[in-house]
């Protein structure tokens, strides 16, 4: 019986104790190897969140990849509804990265570098779960494979989602396939380019948010677009002002100029008209 007096808790009875045959909480999450890939290069006590920040992100990352790439399917299926679902998901592994960058910041910038040599020329520039999802948001830019070039499996599949309708792309096809009016150079254009703003689109968005319930399904769709958006740009906000505060407006490790070149990410929009849209209503 559970006693409220004495501050334990028993141990039931009933409990799996024996792994020797069974699979268990270890074996199915392979923690050994997830526990086992935290290695600091120095002997600073920091580095070990510097680490462990940089892998979970990266988990996330590719969980948000591993989402949006459903989303993108979904889309074009025409399946609106697990498409929503996923989204919204993806909105949150945002929200919760955008999180995280306030544990970073109790690293002072006298902690970092007395670590920072030791990463060399690594830097989250060369993350491929990152490019992966910037890609499939519809951010194309194919200079930035040149970074892959030295792991092949990872190279053909970013180079694959550059030259793949991004989640935009595949939006603006429902947008044409529901009777909107869409320039023909937008739907047959090269997806490797980034996209381009266009007018027709703007005018078809202006049309679906004027008659809000006329195409409440495609309204609905592009504010939840937004919402990615928006989570998407607080994240990468954080990551440059978390970046300013640490190291100013030295150099990253990955060889950009640092600050500066993270602040220009900051005007790349996915979703150019529906920001646009608003201004016209
Ligand atoms: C002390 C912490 C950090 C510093 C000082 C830092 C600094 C930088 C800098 C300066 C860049 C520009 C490229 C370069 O020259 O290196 C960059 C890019 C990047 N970092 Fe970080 N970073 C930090 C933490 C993180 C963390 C925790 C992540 C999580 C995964 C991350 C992900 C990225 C990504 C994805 C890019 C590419 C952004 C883009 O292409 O616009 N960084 N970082």
């Amino acid at each position: 019986m559970s006693c409220p007096h004495n501050n334990y808790r028993e141990m039931e009875e009933s409990i799996h104790t024996d792994f020797k045959e069974d699979m268990s909480y270890a074996d199915y999450l392979c923690l050994d190897q997830v526990l086992q890939a935290q290695q600091p290069l120095s002997t600073q006590h920091d580095e070990m969140l510097f680490i462990t920040i940089h892998q979970s992100s990266e988990l996330w990352l590719k969980l948000a990849g591993h989402e949006l790439s459903e989303a993108v399917s979904n889309i074009k299926n025409a399946d609106f509804g697990h498409a929503f679902k996923v989204i919204s998901r993806v909105k949150q592994i945002f929200i919760q990265l955008t999180q995280s960058w306030n544990i970073l910041s109790t690293l002072t910038p006298v902690d970092y570098l007395k670590f920072r040599d030791a990463l060399g020329h690594s830097s989250g520039f060369q993350s491929y779960s990152y490019r992966k999802l910037e890609f499939l948001l519809g951010n194309k830019n194919a200079k930035l494979l040149k970074v892959h070039q030295s792991n092949e499996a990872v190279y053909q599949d970013l180079n694959q989602v550059l030259h793949q309708p991004s989640l935009y792309d595949e939006v603006i096809k429902v947008l044409a396939k529901q009777g909107l009016q869409i320039d023909e150079t937008v739907l047959a254009r090269d997806f490797s380019q980034p996209y381009q703003k266009n007018n027709s689109v703007l005018k078809a968005w202006i049309e679906v948010y004027k008659n809000d319930e006329e195409y409440f399904q495609l309204y609905e769709l592009a504010e939840k677009l937004v919402d990615i958006e928006d989570a998407f740009q607080q994240w990468r906000f954080k990551h440059m002002y978390t970046v300013q505060r640490i190291i100013g407006n030295k150099m990253g490790t990955g060889g950009s100029s640092g600050v500066s070149f993270l602040k220009k990410a900051l005007d790349i929009s996915f979703f150019p008209e529906l920001f646009e849209l608003r201004t016209h209503l």
